[in-house]
């Protein structure tokens, strides 16, 4: 379950909290307010740091315990930046990570952060307060919805341990409140997609997940939700095929956000695989790991998460998000290899390999896509391939796209967020490789090359709409933790693509 501080903005000379972190530059260069308090207690910090030989490096740390003079102060953490003044966006969110982590390790309940610095580097100081908010957001998750008892030892009573408030500091309260509710909402939806991927298959079928989606409505998301007849009315063969073989129906959630001014302004569409558990069907996969599989629905999850934060920003773009939410089984009606199916384009498809599914999926969501809403870009994302973490490990997702314009824009976003992103090829030899002698095409490409025969395959489906595909199969689960992500669902892309948005589709249409 998710633990939410409450996090709020106070001038710096507010009281403090029991815990107070300050940032600390390179030869521990201290804002106005921390040489101030440090002042208060007699030069103690200064001295600690001193005698701890301590220099301000990235991410290290310094404590004073309960110094006599600050009251009811218990603890200084000095949190090292190392040279502020180079420091870009992303590292001042990872910096509100390191705090929230040095906080959190300490047990206490309430924190003051002196969100100051002696040099800026030009960023504005309300922005700094704001991306060091975002990053403790960000941190601050737990899944533990399904632990009866939360404490390790049996004599500590039941209650949570997590930081409930943190108290920005900072020049200007209201300035960082207002620049703070963008990445609040960018949180918000992350922390909705690390639910989604951490919550075990056996709770989130497709209904369940659907029924999770309708809550969007609240933020003004308008959702729709496909049934199994509605899907058999639209023909969608290739996405009812991955579905036949569980008990539990499919469903499709179409999202709308209606942001722009023009209601009818063609929308940017983002497309997710939602399998909420893949066997492989009767291609079964091995046993060991398949546990993992309960994460196959990351796309779909990061594209609840994006519509979730478009929203809650009031974003003013017009977006429709499509999640295909099946379940992969094996059972005496699941497909066979070798079972030929008509997609909702109309084209054949040669199934081959019952876990190459994903495709299966999204190919459908893709056609309609295009039939329905006429969007101006397709984005879909979607665990779709081991391949891509051979080629690529678990730092960066592939991405693959028709038209360079769209992958430089997702590139810059990448670079902005450090949601990494690498662009990996079409080409015409990958289409060969699914050529089929008894279908239009088929649903694998052979040994090699697995990553790049899988979007070769979405492609094929792809009309001229500018389209990009990314695999995040590595990034998605069981990713590196980090600053800002300590959970096995990473919630990743919704940072992403939320800056994707903001920064090339909705400038100039304020
Ligand atoms: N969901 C898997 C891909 C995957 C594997 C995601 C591991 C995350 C971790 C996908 O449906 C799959 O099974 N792909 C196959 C394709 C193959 C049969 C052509 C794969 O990658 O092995
Ligand atoms: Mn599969
Ligand atoms: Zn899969």
């Amino acid at each position: 379950m998710t633990s939410r501080p409450e996090i709020v903005f106070q001038p710096l000379s507010a009281d403090l909290e029991p815990t107070v972190v300050a940032l600390a530059g390179t030869d521990v260069a201290l804002g106005s307010r921390a040489r101030e308090i440090d002042q208060r207690a007699g030069g103690a910090i200064l001295k600690a740091a001193e005698a701890a030989q301590y220099k301000g490096r990235k991410k290290s740390t310094v404590e004073v315990l309960a110094p006599p003079r600050l009251g009811s102060v218990n603890r200084i953490i000095l949190l090292g930046t190392g040279k502020t003044g180079e420091l870009k966006e992303n590292d001042w969110v990872l910096l509100g990570g390191s705090t929230a982590a040095a906080v959190g390790a300490r047990k206490t309940k309430s924190a003051s952060l002196i969100a100051e610095a002696s040099d800026t580097g030009g960023m504005k100081p309300e922005m700094l307060a704001a991306l060091l908010a975002f990053g403790v957001a960000l941190r601050q998750y737990e899944f533990k919805k399904y632990l009866t008892k939360t404490n390790k030892s049996e004599d500590e009573p039941n209650e949570p341990d997590g930081l409930q408030k943190l108290v920005v500091h900072c020049a200007d309260p209201d300035k960082a409140r207002a620049a703070y509710q963008h990445y609040e909402a960018v949180a918000n939806g992350t922390l909705t997609a690390r639910d989604l991927v951490n919550e075990p298959a056996n709770e989130l079928g497709p209904v369940e997940f659907a029924d999770r989606v309708k809550e969007l409505e609240k933020a003004g998301v308008e959702v729709e939700i496909l049934d199994q007849d509605d899907l058999a009315k639209l023909k969608m063969g290739a996405l009812l095929a991955v579905a036949q073989g569980s008990v539990r129906p499919a469903r499709v959630a179409i999202l709308q956000w209606h942001g722009a001014k023009s209601k009818r302004a063609k929308p940017l569409a983002f497309i997710g695989k939602g399998v909420v558990f893949d066997t492989g069907g009767i291609s079964i996969k091995p046993a060991a790991g398949m546990e993992d599989m309960k994460g196959d629905m990351g796309g779909a999850a990061a594209v609840v998460g994006l519509m979730q934060a478009l929203a809650e920003r009031k974003a003013t773009v017009n977006v429709v998000g499509i999640i295909g939410l099946v379940e992969n089984m094996p059972s005496g009606t699941a497909t066979r290899p070798g079972d030929i199916v008509r997609a909702h384009s109309g084209q054949t498809v040669e199934i081959l390999n019952t876990d190459a599914e994903g495709r299966l999926v999204l190919v459908d969501l893709i056609s309609y896509v295009q039939e329905r809403f006429k969007p101006r870009l397709i984005i879909d994302l979607a665990t779709l391939t081991g391949a891509i973490m051979v080629s690529l490990g678990k730092e960066y997702a592939g991405l693959f796209s028709n038209d360079d314009k769209l992958a430089h824009d997702l590139l810059e976003a990448s670079a902005e967020t450090g949601e990494k992103i690498w662009r990996m090829p079409l080409d015409k030899a990958y289409d060969k490789m699914l050529e089929s002698k008894n279908a239009d095409i088929k649903n694998i490409g052979g040994r090699w090359a697995g990553a790049c025969t899988a979007a070769a395959f979405i492609k094929f489906f792809v009309k001229d709409t500018p389209w990009a595909h990314i695999d995040l199969a590595g990034t998605a689960m069981d990713a590196p933790k980090s600053e800002i992500n300590p959970s096995w669902g990473s919630g990743w892309g919704v940072r992403l693509l939320d800056r994707f948005v903001a920064d090339k589709y909705e400038k100039g249409e304020k």
